[in-house]
């Protein structure tokens, strides 16, 4: 039986009970989706699973994103995405500085990302602690707390978010080997828009859907007055309060809410402490279709049987 234990913090809870190498039913997926509403952020310690079912389970919460630069990819498994600083032999295992700022994975998609689900299998430690932290913001947390007039300013607007945005940021990093984006890539990326205030399909109420790493203007705005806004909701998104840092463990699977939430990767580790891995993203196929960010199914909890 699924026992979940709250943080305490302003997210985040963990969840034992539950061998996630072996086939979820029904109720147990919704159990999940709506903790993930309420929490942003679940931990699934001890967890001992081959990365085809890691595949499995991520595809439970909605379709699983293959990126289509091929990078980082597992072998053999095109929507299993190997982040890691670890080079064998002059090659590199993975990708190694995904997610080393804040931001929310595949808001520049028309089709919204839902969840990220990491399987730790090596984790750098120094004296004793564990490196590497992810760091969350809870954007629903934010989103209640922004000043009337900013709520009411952002309200009926959109945001317009670039691939690009983030993927120059991180080439402008010391050590970056990631070579600039090329046309067809570009081409594959376009921005997409959606609601600055997104409403959440599982909670049913607004979050902030505004992060640093690829939003890049706010609509029927002036650009200064745009750009103004934008910083102004970064800066507010990094006050503390909002905060929780996730410590890894090995064999922990971790899996967040990318509605909910945005992230940011700390890179407190060197290249000789090295950290493997296994990423899949779901997309919120469950939650949105073709008409778009504006129109959530919402998450029926009675209706699901919880
Ligand atoms: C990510 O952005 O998905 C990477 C997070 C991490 O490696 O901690």
């Amino acid at each position: 039986m699924m026992k979940l234990t709250e943080t305490g913090k302003i997210l985040g809870a963990q969840v034992l009970g539950l061998d996630l190498s072996r086939p979820l039913d029904a109720k147990q997926v919704n159990q999940i989706i709506w903790a993930l509403g309420q929490h942003g952020v679940l931990e699934f310690p001890e967890q001992q699973l081959t990365t085809e079912q890691l595949k499995v389970f991520s595809a439970n919460f909605g379709q699983l994103y293959v990126s289509p630069g091929g990078r980082a990819q597992a072998p053999g498994h095109p929507e299993v995405m190997i982040l890691s600083n670890i080079v064998q032999h002059g090659q590199a295992l993975g990708l190694k500085d995904a997610g080393q700022s804040w931001h929310t994975d595949m808001s520049y998609s028309d089709m919204i990302a839902f969840a990220n689900v990491l399987y730790g299998l090596e984790i750098p430690h120094r004296n004793g602690l564990p490196l590497g932290d992810t760091q969350f913001v809870n954007t629903r947390a934010v989103y209640r707390a922004l000043p009337a007039d900013v709520t009411r300013t952002l309200e009926g607007r959109t945001i317009t978010h670039d691939f690009n945005k983030f993927w120059e940021m991180m080439r402008a990093k010391p050590g970056s080997t990631r070579p600039p984006l090329s046309e067809a890539e570009k081409k594959l990326r376009q921005p997409a828009v959606h609601p600055a205030l997104l409403t959440h399909p599982i909670t049913h109420e607004k979050v902030l859907y505004a992060n640093p790493g690829y939003a890049i203007s706010i609509s029927d705005m002036p650009e200064h007055d745009s750009e103004q806004l934008l910083k102004y909701l970064f800066d507010f998104q990094m006050e503390e309060k909002f905060h929780y840092s996730y410590q890894w463990k090995q064999n922990s699977l971790l899996i967040w809410d990318n509605m909910g939430t945005m992230h940011n990767a700390v890179a407190d580790y060197g290249p000789d402490e090295p950290r493997y891995i296994k990423r899949c993203q779901v997309m919120a196929t469950k939650f949105f279709g073709d008409d778009g960010t504006s129109h959530p199914y919402l998450f029926n909890k009675a209706l699901v049987g919880l």
